[in-house]
């Protein structure tokens, strides 16, 4: 791998965009190398990813300006579907997924961290969709997720003007959860991951299943589909481990599938 570095600890896995000098830009490379490593996630031991970018200035500045400058119409579409079904693959991973935003989250950037579960971000996180200065659209699906995240109203003014926003006012709109300094986010964001690992992995699966899916559906097939999972967890190891401690007024063992 010329541009992730992939490393696991314990239950926790930490993939990092590592094209600092092109402040982590994705380029049809970065992409095909990110979509390899998740593909080879061993699910079997990893209960929650946290997705980064290499050095202190930026998580990812975009797709990369340069390699999309001499696109045809048709190849542009493709590599929109090529982003599409990388962050999509992230967006639908069984495990949690947590972006730590530590800088420049632009145009793919963001759409990058949109993908995710939760966005933790350093104090200089700046998140923007500038695509219309230059000329597009956002195109890793950036006008459908930032709409669903935060008011229609600002998302399009931030899609149409390309206003961008500062940690701290995308932590009042509700699109990072926390803000830390440079220094505190990574282990801000494994303490986070350290503590979804512990709980019970069937039961960690089937809630985010169940939010992602539910979201797409209406409130009756939703809640349906919530029935389902919910039935899911019961007798397994997990489930009668859990509640067997709470009655007995006891700490679970630890949680095993
Ligand atoms: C290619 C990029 C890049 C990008 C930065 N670089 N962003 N290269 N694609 N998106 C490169 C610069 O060319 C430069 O390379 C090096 O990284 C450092 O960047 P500087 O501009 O010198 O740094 P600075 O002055 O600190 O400005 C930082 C910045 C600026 C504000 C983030 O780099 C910037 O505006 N970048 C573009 C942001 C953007 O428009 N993103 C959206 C892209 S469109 P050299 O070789 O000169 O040192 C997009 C579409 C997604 O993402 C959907 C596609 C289908």
């Amino acid at each position: 791998m010329n541009f992730i570095q992939y490393e696991q600890k314990d239950a926790v896995a930490v993939l990092t965009i590592s094209r600092e000098k092109a402040l982590n830009a994705l380029n049809s490379e970065v992409l095909t190398e990110m979509e390899s490593t998740i593909d080879a996630i061993d699910l079997e031991t990893v209960r929650c990813l946290i997705i980064t970018g290499a050095g202190q200035k930026s998580f990812v500045a975009g797709a990369d300006i340069g390699e999309m400058s001499t696109l045809s119409k048709a190849d542009g579409e493709a590599f929109g579907k090529k982003g599409n079904d990388v962050f999509r693959k992230i967006e639908t991973l069984p495990i949690p997924v947590i972006a730590a935003v530590n800088g420049f989250a632009l145009g793919g950037g963001c759409e990058l961290s949109m993908s995710c579960d939760i966005r933790l971000a350093a104090e200089n996180a700046v998140f923007g969709q500038p695509e219309t200065g230059l000329g597009i659209t956002p195109g890793f699906g950036g006008t459908q997720r930032l709409a669903r995240l935060i008011p229609v109203g600002k998302a399009k003014e931030m899609i149409y003007a390309g206003t961008k926003i500062k940690a701290d006012e995308a932590l009042a709109l509700g699109l990072v959860n926390a803000v830390y300094s440079s220094e505190e986010l990574l282990p801000a964001a494994e303490k986070l991951a350290g503590k979804i690992a512990r709980n019970a992995p069937i039961a960690v699966r089937a809630c985010k299943k169940a939010v992602n899916d539910g979201l797409e559906a209406s409130m009756d097939e939703a809640l349906v589909i919530e029935e389902k999972l919910f039935g899911s967890c019961f007798e397994t190891e997990d489930q009668i481990n859990g509640m067997k401690a709470f009655l007995a007024k006891e700490k679970p063992a630890p949680f095993v599938n």
